[in-house]
C-alpha cells in the first residue's frame, strides 16, 4: 500500500463499525486523516474506534442513524465540538433486505431507500456547508455493481444503489463551483458480514450452501477472487487525494472484472 497525504482532512464515515466502512477508516487513518467512525450501532462504533486508535491516530466514534436528519445533525454537532470542521464524507452505511416486487410488505423497499439514498443526501446536506466554507471537499458514495445488474427480489437495493448514482451526478454539478468533488464507487462482491448474510439467505431460500454460493460467485469474477475491503479503501483513498482533483461525478467500478462498464 502506498500511503497518501491526507493529514489535513477530517473524514466522516457512515456505517464504519464493520465491513467496508471499517476498512475505509483504517486506510484513511494510515493516510494521516482524522476519522469519525459513525454507525447506527453505538457500541460497535466505539469498539472499532478503540481498536483503530494507535498512537497519534485521531479517531472518534459517534452514533448516527443516517435515515434521520435529527440524528445526523446531532452527530455532526458532536464532531464539530470534538474534532472540527469536516472536509470529507463517505456515505457507506447500507443494508441488504430481500424485496420481492410483489410482496405486500413495502418496509424493506422503504428502508433501503431511507438509509442508502435519502441517508446519503441527509449526510451531504449536513457536511457540505463545512466543505463550502473550507473551499475544498470530497464526497464518496458507496454504490454497488447492483446499480447495473440484478438477481431478482432486490428492487429496494438495486433501486437505491442506482439512485445513488443520480445523486452523485447531481451533487457533483451543484458543488463543483465550491471545489467539492462527488464520486461513487461501485464495489463488486466483497466478503463482509453483509455478503455472509446474503449467503445464509440464499441457503434458506433455495438450499444452496454458503460454500457453493461463494464458489459460484468467484466463478463469475475474471480475477478469480472475491473483493476485499482494502480494494475499496484504496479507491476511496485515491478519490480523497489531490491526484483526483479533476475526477467528479463518476462511478468507479472495483469488481475484479465481474461487470464491465
Ligand atoms: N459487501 C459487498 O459485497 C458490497 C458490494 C457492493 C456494495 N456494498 C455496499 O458497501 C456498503 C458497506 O457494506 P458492508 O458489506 O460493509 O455491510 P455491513 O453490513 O458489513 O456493514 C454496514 C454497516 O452499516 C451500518 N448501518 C446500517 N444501517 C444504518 C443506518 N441507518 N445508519 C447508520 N449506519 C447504518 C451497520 O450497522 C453496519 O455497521 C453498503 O452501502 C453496501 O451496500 C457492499
Amino acid at each position: 500500500m502506498s500511503k497518501r497525504d491526507l493529514q489535513d482532512q477530517i473524514v466522516f464515515i457512515t456505517g464504519a463499525a464493520r465491513g467496508i466502512g471499517r476498512g475505509i477508516a483504517e486506510r484513511l487513518l494510515a493516510d494521516g486523516a482524522s476519522v469519525v467512525i459513525s454507525d447506527l450501532d453505538e457500541e460497535a462504533a466505539k469498539e472499532t474506534a478503540d481498536e483503530l486508535k494507535t498512537e497519534g491516530a485521531k479517531v472518534m466514534a459517534v452514533q448516527a442513524d443516517v435515515s434521520s436528519e435529527a440524528s445526523v445533525q446531532a452527530a455532526i454537532a458532536k464532531v464539530h465540538q470534538e474534532m472540527g470542521s469536516l472536509s470529507v464524507l463517505i456515505n457507506n452505511a447500507g443494508l441488504f433486505a430481500s424485496t420481492p416486487a410483489l410482496s405486500e410488505d413495502l418496509s424493506g423497499w422503504q428502508k433501503s431507500l431511507d438509509v442508502m439514498l435519502t441517508g446519503s443526501l441527509l449526510c451531504a446536506r449536513a457536511t457540505a456547508p463545512d466543505m463550502k466554507a473550507n473551499g475544498w471537499g470530497r464526497i464518496v458514495n458507496i454504490s454497488s455493481v447492483m446499480a447495473f445488474i440484478a438477481y431478482g427480489e432486490d428492487v429496494g437495493y438495486c433501486t437505491a444503489k442506482a439512485g445513488l448514482l443520480g445523486l452523485t451526478r447531481s451533487l457533483a454539478v451543484e458543488f463543483g463551483k465550491h471545489n467539492i468533488n462527488v464520486n461513487a464507487i461501485c464495489p463488486g462482491h466483497i466478503r463482509t458480514p453483509m455478503l455472509d448474510a446474503t449467503a445464509k439467505h440464499v441457503e434458506q431460500r433455495d438450499g444452496t450452501s454458503p460454500e457453493q454460493f461463494f464458489e459460484e460467485l468467484v466463478g463469475t469474477i475474471p480475477k478469480g477472487r472475491l473483493g476485499e475491503v482494502k480494494d475499496i479503501a484504496a479507491m476511496v483513498s485515491f478519490l480523497c487525494s489531490e491526484d483526483a482533483d479533476h475526477v467528479t461525478g463518476q462511478a468507479m467500478h472495483v469488481n475484479g472484472g465481474s461487470y464491465l462498464a
